[in-house]
């Protein structure tokens, strides 16, 4: 950008100006306070230059904000000069207590000085206060004199009204840099109005803000006519926080205007300073975000007197009050779920199965909230979504490409669909005992190998997971672009269900399902477009395979099709009951092909009781990530890059555990950008833009994968025996020598704080266990770390199905017909077991024969299949299954053995195609 010249103040230390924010204000308490105390002359005056300093660094982060506000600041140094020193500690610390307790936002009068110095804006007693509205900011963006600022503040408080929902302040900011640093900074702003006399230039000079504007804005406004500066920000509002209401007043003429694209903006004035219309626009604007249309509906409905006539013995609490035996199930609950609870569809109510009213209305607003062209909610989690995109997609028979490592119930699906099934390999992380993601190499050169076999046609779908459990997100509109080059109408499940909150945080957003449908729908449709691909086709003409391989390919805009499914547990990352999940949808040939198949695979899965309770936390929760997503998030990952931060560079932490940085989790050759770790002590806080905008893959950083091997315990042990048993920390999941933590919005810096001081006593003890041992006991610990950091089976490859199971065998392509060997594994009689011990194994693989899988064998952890129904059994998965030490595997009985086809039933197979066989 050709933003100030000046030079920027770099705070290399201070991962967000929000963490620096909160910082320096703590320290101008601290040294305020001080001066109040009798100090030396020395330290008096060492006390005031540095209130000095802290107040020059607050000043341009102040600018951002609506509290304290401008005036007030500016007191601060005036009460500084004046002397006043007890009157300054006093205005300091209330402020500092209404920013951490938040409570300026209940405060009308937070700008009242008097009450400032004198009382605590937080006074919990005072019962004057009016009834607490919601409260959020306005970000006006003009370049105003003081005078001109002062008045539309005093206008736009004029405007309020008793009846107004909600509060609000104004922020002034001059230009269009400020207004996106304002946006990306400060996340009290839900409304933004931009106003003609904006300038382009900030003259902010903290470097830390201008971490907010990526590059690509940069380049962006390279050439911006002024005349732009006004639409040009609504657009790239619409791109940084698309869920902000945006308001234009311009002097264009309306025909310049109308065709123009201004992003999200609600609506253009024409210069006419109609301040009601305005005040009640910006309140329509976040009514519409805050409307929770299913969750009203069912408040609504408890508060209604019913006589009930049908089941549901609990619905208004009935069958509790009157029991003489389970009122602690009414006392723990309290009425109102019960009031909640009911079978009726009608009443004000509505039905998941067919909505029609403040279901249908809660799923349109989710899907605006998602970016998606239709949402469907589910109260059956994303085991049941996924089942239900995949039914509706794909027929018998379709060839479907899916990640070998995802859950589960894709592989049943593919089952209940009769899919055949290309399965991919993610790259191993065999340090780690876990899985990373699949690369767009092996993606690409399965569906050239299908494509040279001539079955493109029956190839239906890619299925990958992103983000995966442990936090490696993929390159989405790469992979897209790339395999519609190949295969132009192919359908995209992303199996979102960890990802729900991405959309809320503009880095994630990118790297989104629906983010990235929307993106590639607009620019396919774009002139750029088609002559870029006109030049690129005629260069491709003669590609071979390795050279499609290598190169970046496009798809063809006259063939391509945008076809995106993605399915989110809501429950997992943002406020939702458990189970509750969205499916969001952007296909083009939705309606034309889909939605009828879709509607019935909708109707096999879900219940026809779903949980109202659950419907209404989706809507809720959708209205929580809308106003308050975008703080949430960037307070969680703040909260753990520390993590990360404090635990790799404890001295004593760091003795036994380690995070995993982004190198250790992403092979080099995946990182363009060169990006290592988050964090490190000779650069401070990485650049992360570049990676998340280039690289094939990137690190979620709200998921933290701690090694363990350092302090000779095995992932499950530290799991089960030490942090839960003796410290009281959950966590999900493990590998042989690494423990997830995962971050989530409701994660606190307490919690963060709780849970590093548990690895600091957990380290401390470790130390004086090691300073007591014997020399025998100190080298058995030793080969036990050992052991876990190197003695760990590779992970195995998918080996293949077996011919039996595959309708054109031979003829080189990996798919399988797993839905046929499941179903043949019913019959007891075809099936016997072979124990992994000892070499029964090895002597039948010896004598040639095929041991062919009847079932999913799913050791926890790492958690992943590594067996299908019908693959055969390598010696890489005997090896792995025989050095893994955990106790759980799913589809496996040690009594009994792996359990395999018998040689008559495979033989009886292949003589005959398989459809034939099972009927
Ligand atoms: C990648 C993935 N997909 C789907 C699911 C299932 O989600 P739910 O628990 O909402 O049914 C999980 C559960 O852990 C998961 O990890």
């Amino acid at each position: 950008m050709k933003a100030s010249n000046k030079p920027k103040k770099s705070l290399g230390e201070y991962y967000s100006a929000l963490q620096l924010r909160t910082d320096r204000w703590t320290n101008l308490r601290i040294a305020t306070e001080q001066l109040t105390q009798t100090l030396t002359e020395k330290r008096r005056l060492d006390a005031e230059r540095k209130i000095r300093e802290l107040i020059e660094v607050l000043r341009p982060i102040e600018l951002y904000w609506a509290f304290p506000g401008h005036d007030t600041f500016e007191r601060l140094e005036v009460l500084l000069e004046e002397g006043r020193v007890e009157a300054l500690a006093n205005i300091v610390r209330n402020i500092c207590r209404a920013l951490m307790s938040n409570s300026y936002r209940r405060n009308p009068h937070h700008h009242d000085l008097d009450e400032l110095i004198e009382g605590s804006p937080d006074d919990e007693s005072n019962e004057s206060r009016p009834k607490e509205l919601p409260y959020f900011e306005v970000l006006f963006v003009d370049n105003f004199t003081p005078i001109q600022e002062a008045n539309l503040r005093r206008t736009m408080a004029s405007m309020r009204r008793p009846e107004d929902p909600f509060v609000y302040e104004p922020v002034f900011v001059p230009s269009l840099t400020d207004a996106l640093i304002a946006v990306m900074f400060n996340h009290n702003v839900q409304t933004v109005v931009v106003r003609n006399g904006l300038r382009l230039e900030s003259d902010q000079t903290l470097e830390i803000l201008h971490r907010y504007m990526s590059r690509l804005e940069e380049d962006a406004l390279q050439d911006v006519e002024p005349k732009e500066y006004g639409p040009e920000l609504c657009r790239l509002i619409a791109k940084l926080r698309p869920e902000l209401d945006v308001f234009l007043f311009t002097d264009q003429s309306v025909e310049e205007i109308a065709g123009a694209n201004l992003g999200n903006c609600r609506r253009v004035f024409y210069n006419q300073e109609d301040h009601l219309e305005l005040h009640l626009n910006i309140l329509r604007g976040v009514s519409d975000r805050f409307e929770a249309p299913f969750f009203t509906a069912l408040t609504e409905y408890a508060r209604k007197p019913t006589g009930v006539f049908h089941a549901m013995p609990i619905s208004r609490g009935k069958s509790i009050t009157r029991s003489h035996w389970i009122k602690d199930m009414g006392e723990f609950y309290g009425m109102n779920i019960f009031l909640a609870e009911t079978s009726a569809t009608s009443g004000g109510l509505d039905s998941l199965l067919e909505p029609h009213g403040p279901i249908k209305k809660a799923q349109e607003k989710a899907a605006r909230a998602f970016g998606a062209k239709q949402t469907f909610f589910s109260t059956n989690g994303t085991s049941t979504c996924n089942k239900i995109v995949v039914q509706a997609i794909v027929r018998p028979g379709d060839i479907v490409l899916v990640d070998r490592d995802c859950h589960k119930s894709h592989h049943y699906g593919m089952v209940l669909a009769g899919a055949q099934v290309v399965y991919l390999d993610s790259y191993p992380l065999n340090d780690y005992s876990m899985y990373g993601a699949v690369p767009m190499r092996e993606i690409k050169h399965r569906l050239l190998e299908l494509k040279a076999a001539g079955k493109l046609d029956r190839v239906r779908m890619l299925l990958l997971t992103n983000c995966t459990f442990d936090g490696v997100v993929y390159n989405v509109e790469r992979v897209m672009e790339e395999c519609l080059a190949i295969k132009p109408d192919l359908v995209f499940l992303w199996d979102e269900a960890w990802f729900a909150f991405a959309r809320f945080g503009p880095a994630y957003r990118r790297r989104t399902g629906m983010h990235c449908a929307a993106l590639l729908r607009e620019r396919f449709k774009s002139p750029e477009y088609r002559a870029a691909y006109a030049k690129y086709a005629e260069k491709m003409a003669d590609a071979d395979d390795e050279t499609l391989l290598k190169t970046r390919l496009m798809p063809d805009p006259d063939k391509v099709r945008v076809r995106v499914y993605a399915c989110q547990s809501t429950h997992k990352t943002l406020t939702s009951l458990r189970q509750g999940s969205m499916i969001h949808v952007h296909d083009q040939d939705f309606k034309d092909e889909v939605e009828q198949a879709f509607h019935e695979a909708y109707m096999t899965h879900t219940s026809t009781s779903p949980n109202y309770q659950i419907i209404a936390s989706l809507d809720i929760g959708r209205r929580q990530v809308e106003l308050e997503g975008f703080e949430f998030i960037q307070r969680q990952v703040e909260q753990a890059m520390s993590l990360r931060k404090a635990i790799n560079h404890h001295p004593l932490i760091s003795k036994y555990f380690h995070v995993l940085t982004v190198a250790e989790m992403i092979p080099a050759e995946y990182r363009k950008s060169g990006i290592k770790s988050y964090w490190d002590p000779e650069h401070g806080w990485s650049d992360i833009a570049e990676a998340w905008s280039e690289d094939e893959f990137v690190l979620d950083a709200t998921r933290v994968t701690l090694s363990v091997s350092g302090s000779g315990w095995d992932g499950d042990t530290f799991k089960n025996q030490i942090l839960m048993d003796k410290h009281g920390i959950q966590i999900n999941k493990t590998s042989r020598n690494t423990v997830l933590f995962m971050t989530n919005i409701g994660t606190t810096r307490s919690s963060i704080a709780y849970l590093i001081e548990v690895l600091v006593k957990i380290a401390r003890e470790l130390d004086e266990r090691l300073d007591d041992a014997s020399a025998v006991e100190k080298k058995i610990f030793e080969r036990k770390v050992k052991a876990l950091r190197e003695d760990l089976p590779p992970l195995p490859d998918f080996s293949y199905f077996h011919d039996a199971f595959r309708l054109s065998a031979g003829n080189g392509t990996p798919e399988g017909d797993i839905r046929s060997a499941f179903f043949l594994a019913y019959d007891e009689g075809k099936c016997e077991y072979i124990p992994i011990e000892g070499n029964a194994i090895e002597k039948e693989i010896a004598t040639g024969r095929k041991l062919v899988s009847t079932t999913f064998v799913i050791p926890y952890p790492p958690g992943f299949p590594i067996l299908v129904p019908g693959q055969v059994i390598s010696q890489e998965i005997i090896a792995f299954m025989r050095a893994l030490d955990v106790t759980e595997i799913h589809g496996y009985r040690p009594e009994l053995g792996l359990r395999i086809f018998t040689e008559t039933a495979l033989a009886a197979l292949e003589a005959k195609p398989v459809i034939q066989a099972l009927q």
